[in-house]
C-alpha cells in the first residue's frame, strides 16, 4: 500500500488543520518511529531569548485549529509562555519527507481537559509529575528519589517500582496545580513536502487570532505556495 502521497494537493485545501491531522494520523498508524506524536517546541523570553524542546502531540483539533500538549507550568518553557504567549511547533516524520510547522499564541488548557490528560497518566507518572520541579536545578539523583518517595508517601501510595503500573487499590493522587495542558492556537500553519530531484513543495495558510484571554476568535485561513 502506498502510505504516502508525493506532493500537496491542487487546489490546496481552503484551511490547513484537516490535512496537518491527516498527516500526524498517518504517521501514528505506519508506526515507523517510535514518537510520531513528537514535535519541537519553541518559546522565548519576554526579550526574544528563544529555547527550543521536544514536546508529544495529544490533540491536532482540527475545528478550532489548536495543538494541544502537557507540561509542567512552572517549568522554563511554561514560565516563557507566561511572558510571551507566541510560540512555534514543528513536526518531522522523516519516513514520510513531511513537515508541518505551525505558529499562534498558547494558552491553557481548561482544567476539567488537564484532569483527564493526568488520570490517563499511570500511577507512577502521576507520582512522577508531584515529585519533579520540572526545569529547576537537581543536586542529585538521590534528591529526585527523595522526592518520588516523599510524593508516594504523601498520597499513600507504595513506591514506584520498575513495570508496577497497575493503580494501587484505594490510591488517589491528583492533579498538581503546576501540572496540565497547553493549547497553541495557530494564526500559521506550513506544510512541507520533499520532492523529487529535491524540488520540495511548501505551501502555507494564515488567519487572523484575536484572544480577550481564554477566548479566541478565528477569520478564515487564506493560503498561498511557498517557494521551497
Ligand atoms: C520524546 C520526548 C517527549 C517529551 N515529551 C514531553 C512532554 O510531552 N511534555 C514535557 O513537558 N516534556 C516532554 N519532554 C521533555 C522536554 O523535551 C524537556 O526536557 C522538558 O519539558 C523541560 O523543558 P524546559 O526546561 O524547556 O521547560 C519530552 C522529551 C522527549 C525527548
Amino acid at each position: 500500500m502506498e502510505l504516502y502521497n508525493d506532493l500537496l494537493p491542487d487546489p490546496l485545501p481552503t484551511e490547513p488543520m484537516a490535512l496537518a491531522n491527516a498527516w500526524l494520523e498517518t504517521a501514528r498508524a505506519a508506526r515507523q518511529q517510535p514518537n510520531p506524536d513528537a514535535m519541537v517546541l519553541a518559546t522565548a523570553t519576554a526579550d526574544g531569548r528563544p529555547s527550543a524542546r521536544i514536546v508529544l502531540c495529544k490533540e491536532l483539533d482540527v475545528v478550532r485549529g489548536y495543538v494541544s500538549f502537557v507540561t509542567n507550568y512552572d517549568s522554563r518553557k511554561g514560565r516563557e509562555l507566561a511572558v510571551n504567549a507566541r510560540a512555534a511547533l514543528v513536526f518531522h516524520w522523516d519516513h514520510a519527507h513531511r513537515q508541518v510547522r505551525v505558529e499562534g499564541v498558547v494558552a491553557k488548557a481548561p482544567a476539567s481537559e488537564s484532569d483527564e490528560y493526568f488520570a490517563s497518566r499511570n500511577w507512577q507518572r502521576r507520582i512522577g509529575a508531584w515529585a519533579s520541579a520540572q526545569s529547576q536545578p537537581l543536586h542529585s539523583r538521590e534528591q529526585l528519589n527523595a522526592a518520588v518517595r516523599a510524593a508516594a508517601e504523601r498520597f499513600g501510595a507504595p513506591h514506584p517500582t520498575p513495570g508496577n503500573v497497575n493503580d494501587p487499590p484505594g490510591v488517589d493522587i491528583p492533579r498538581p496545580p503546576f501540572w496540565g495542558g497547553l493549547h497553541l492556537w495557530a494564526d500559521s500553519v506550513e506544510l512541507w513536502v520533499e520532492g523529487a530531484a529535491r524540488v520540495h513543495e511548501r505551501a502555507r495558510w494564515t488567519r487572523s487570532l484575536t484572544t480577550d484571554g481564554d477566548e479566541f476568535d478565528a477569520g478564515p485561513w487564506s493560503a498561498s505556495r511557498l517557494q521551497p
